[in-house]
């Protein structure tokens, strides 16, 4: 069986945080969509680590780790992260599993990303600038190029008449990027050199012998569902499939085959990038989340958005991914707050409705929330259920209620440690 770990908002739950703590439950870990855009860290030991493609058991002796189909790599990145690892005592070559049907980003997607975003002005997406939109668009138009393409000769033919190809598309744009085209390439040459180190694999076949010898499988979504390219708010999201079924394309896992479905949420909501947020704050309480919750990207660097839970938002999430258990996190940054608020309805053209309707941008959609009362312990030593404090207790019951579905994780900090089971 293979469970699936998702993120239920806009990115930046803590997926990376947990899929550390649940790793030594697990066998393989493996990830199934995005690249690069995403930054999942990890904190144990005193010591903070930033993941970009590479999945988040990799500091786990027992699991092997897979990097799947459906994922986009950027070779220039990926080596930076494995630079990063080199200080770690971590069997890289025997541990890190790369699938054939991966999709490469290459320079120009990268330069095309900034070429777009520059051509929409203020409509811009907020994109990472990590060439994601320009890579799954060559893989749905069907001239991408793959990690499986490095094993043959031709691959640098295969490159050269794409990157030339992207170099028109940059000159459509007509905005002014500035590149050197040769610098990019050598560093694309030496990432790509590094990639080859690694063993390349039929992913779908290697996980289905794994499911036949009974192995544990977790696969670890990156961004969020309301980032889905299908069911986020269109057209600000991610280019892939964020929610449940993409772990099936992006893995080769049938849908009869998926276990638990593990969503992650935290105890208030965060947006990078544009698009409309409903509960977003431009007040104290905002400021303080941002602060308190050090809402930086962190793959970016940006400030993040921050505003109350929506409820609305999280239950459309968990009907589209059959989430079974929750897990939330960040709750120690609302420690203090005197109030909770989180959004349960909308009110949209004069009506107050509970669903996610087609547009939620601007002044379509005005929160209506209900008030909780919050607590002032900080909660960042607590490790046992029993030590939480009342209101927060009232709060998660009244989620639970709300979503009909367990939350069996509260996350109290960044650490490792810092997690509390129900
Ligand atoms: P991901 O993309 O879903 O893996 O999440 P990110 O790593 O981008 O962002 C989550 C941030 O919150 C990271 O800086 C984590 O170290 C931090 N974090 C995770 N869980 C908690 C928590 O329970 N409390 C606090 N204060 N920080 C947390
Ligand atoms: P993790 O896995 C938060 C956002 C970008 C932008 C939009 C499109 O760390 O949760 P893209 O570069 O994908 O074309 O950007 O999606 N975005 C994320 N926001 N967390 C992420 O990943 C994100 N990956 C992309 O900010 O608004
Ligand atoms: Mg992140």
């Amino acid at each position: 069986m293979v469970d699936l770990l998702l993120g239920l908002q806009w990115g930046d739950e803590g997926k990376g945080k947990i899929v550390d703590v649940l790793t030594k439950n697990y066998d393989i870990i493996a990830r199934f969509q995005g690249g690069p855009n995403a930054g999942h860290t990890l904190e144990f030991d005193g010591i903070k680590h930033v993941l970009h493609t590479i999945p988040s058991g990799i500091f786990h002796e027992n699991a092997m780790n897979i990097v799947g189909n459906g994922v986009v790599i950027d070779p220039v990145i990926f080596k930076k992260e494995l630079d990063n690892l080199d200080k770690f005592d971590i069997d890289i070559a025997s541990k890190l599993l790369i699938s054939r049907k991966a999709h490469l980003i290459l320079p120009t997607h990268r330069l095309l990303d900034a070429a777009s975003e520059t051509s929409k002005g203020k409509a811009k997406i907020g994109s990472t600038l990590k060439g994601i939109g320009p890579t799954y668009m060559d893989k749905t138009g069907r001239n991408g190029m793959r990690v499986g393409d490095l094993e043959f000769s031709n691959w640098k033919k295969k490159y050269r008449a794409l990157a030339n190809k992207h170099e028109a598309m940059i000159g459509f744009y007509n905005v002014d990027i500035q590149y050197d085209l040769k610098e990019l390439e050598e560093e694309f040459l030496e990432g790509i050199k590094t990639l080859k180190k690694l063993q390349f694999i039929d992913s779908e076949q290697y996980i289905f012998s794994a499911m036949a010898e009974d192995k544990k499988i977790l696969a670890e979504g990156a961004q969020g569902s309301l980032l889905d390219i299908d069911f986020g708010t269109y057209p600000y999201v991610t280019s892939s499939n964020t929610t449940a079924a993409g772990a099936c394309t992006g893995l080769g896992v049938a849908p009869g085959k998926i276990g638990k479905v593990l969503g992650i949420f935290k105890a208030y909501t965060t947006r990078v990038g544009s698009g409309p947020f409903p509960t977003e704050l431009f007040d104290k309480d905002g400021e303080t989340m941002g602060r308190v919750g050090n809402e930086f990207g962190a793959t970016t660097g940006r400030p993040r958005r921050c505003g109350w839970l929506d409820l609305v938002a999280l239950k459309y999430a968990v009907q589209i991914n059959g989430v079974t258990e929750l897990m939330m996190m960040k709750a120690d940054v609302l420690s203090g707050f005197e109030t909770i608020k989180v959004c349960t309805a909308y009110q949209y053209n004069g009506k107050t409705i509970q669903h996610l309707p087609y547009n939620i941008e601007g002044e379509n959609v005005i929160p209506l929330y209900t008030e909780l009362k919050g607590w002032a312990k900080d909660l960042t030593k607590l490790t046992k259920a029993d030590q939480l404090p009342p209101a927060l207790n009232d709060y998660i019951a009244f989620l639970e209620k709300e979503l009909n579905v367990p939350i069996k994780i509260v996350s109290v900090g960044p650490d490792r440690l810092q997690t509390i089971y129900r």
